[in-house]
């Protein structure tokens, strides 16, 4: 059966989601999926799929560096199987020039050309963060465009599932009938 393995980079948990989201709609399509949380597994063997949908969040205005250690290590296998990648942040809600050029740096980094790629919009997870990132995250909220929520006393979350239903659907009908 056709296999879609989803590795995956998350601090607060929102490309851990989205990734779960995206295996549930594979499952559903009758294929398989397996997530992959690149911190517990960053040695996955993805000669074993049919294709490899990847996620990673930004901070700071970087992807995680594991991110490219894991392209650089399956360098020859994502240029032989069909791939995707998806970056998740804040900026992609609101500040698409600013999503777009973590992606180029990212591209230009690692020289990796997913064949689809998708800037999904992250969350804000107050209540989930440290006092110090609480009133960080806050400040960026007030000044950054896409109108962010500043309420610390719940959590927002940007992410359009909608869209994430179509990255998926698109990248599963190009492996099925290429
Ligand atoms: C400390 C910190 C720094 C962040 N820096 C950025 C940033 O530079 N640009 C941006 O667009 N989003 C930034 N974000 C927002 C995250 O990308 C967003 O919260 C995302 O949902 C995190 O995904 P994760 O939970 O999978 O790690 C930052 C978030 C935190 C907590």
């Amino acid at each position: 059966m056709t296999s879609i393995c989803i590795p995956y980079l998350t601090s607060e948990g929102q490309t851990a989601k989205i990734a779960e989201y995206i295996a549930d709609l594979v499952i559903h399509h009758d294929l398989e999926a397996q997530p992959v949380d690149l911190k517990e597994a960053p040695d996955v063997d993805l000669t074993a799929y049919d294709g490899v949908i990847v996620g990673a969040s930004i901070h700071r205005g970087k992807h995680d560096k594991r991110l490219g250690e894991f392209v650089e290590r399956n360098r020859d296998v994502l240029a032989r199987i069909p791939s995707a990648f998806f970056s998740v942040s804040l900026a992609a809600h609101g500040d698409t020039g600013e999503a777009e050029k973590y992606l180029e740096d990212f591209e230009q980094e690692t020289k990796w050309r997913p064949s689809k790629v998708a800037l999904f919009s992250g969350a804000l997870l107050y209540t989930q963060y440290g006092f110090l990132t609480r009133h960080l995250m806050k400040r960026i909220a007030k000044t950054k465009p896409g109108e962010l929520g500043t309420d610390v006393s719940r959590d927002y979350v940007y992410t359009e599932w909608d869209g994430v239903r179509r990255f998926t659907e698109d990248f599963l009908a190009e492996l099925v009938s290429p």
